[in-house]
């Protein structure tokens, strides 16, 4: 059982629909531990680092128009087998073709507007952390406070 980290984005659909808590709780209560988070824009250049593999595809001119319509939020999650668990919690690419249960089935009908983007191995998930987040950006931290309560 490998503790990974994995990238996150919380789309511009999802912020501009208010759904960014809700999805950031959902990470949460799964257990992933969030040891980096950010909204940002993003821009052109960084849609085409982002998604060098897609570059060249005929989605892509409307996938960058989507990507940098508005701010997301960026986040980093660590668990065990993060990368995995964090795809499928996503379900697949289209929303209609998704899971119940899964956060593209629950919430979208769209293929593009999907919500969510989650690395998806460990190789891509080494090259896209450090696109979105320099090393200081990132923390670790254990549950250390035992009782909070007092
Ligand atoms: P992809 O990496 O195949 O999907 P995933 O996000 O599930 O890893 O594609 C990247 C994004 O590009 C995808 O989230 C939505 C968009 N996209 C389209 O708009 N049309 C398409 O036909 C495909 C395959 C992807
Ligand atoms: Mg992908």
């Amino acid at each position: 059982m490998a503790l990974e980290q994995t990238l996150i984005l919380i789309k511009p659909d999802a912020v501009q629909r208010r759904l960014a808590g809700t999805l950031l709780s959902r990470f949460e209560n799964k257990g992933l531990k969030i040891v980096g988070l950010k909204m940002l824009q993003v821009t052109k250049e960084l849609a085409a680092e982002h998604y060098a593999e897609h570059v060249e595809k005929p989605f892509y001119p409307l996938l960058e128009e989507f990507i940098t319509a508005g701010p997301v939020v960026a986040l980093v999650a660590e668990g065990p087998e993060a990368i995995s668990v964090v795809r499928s919690m996503m379900g697949s690419t289209n929303g209609r073709e998704s899971a119940p249960g899964t956060i593209r089935g629950d919430y979208g009908v769209s293929r593009q507007m999907n919500l969510v983007h989650g690395s998806d191995g460990p190789e891509a998930a080494a090259r896209e952390i450090p696109i979105y987040f320099k090393p200081e950006e990132l923390v670790s931290y254990e549950s250390s406070l035992g009782d909070w309560v007092c």
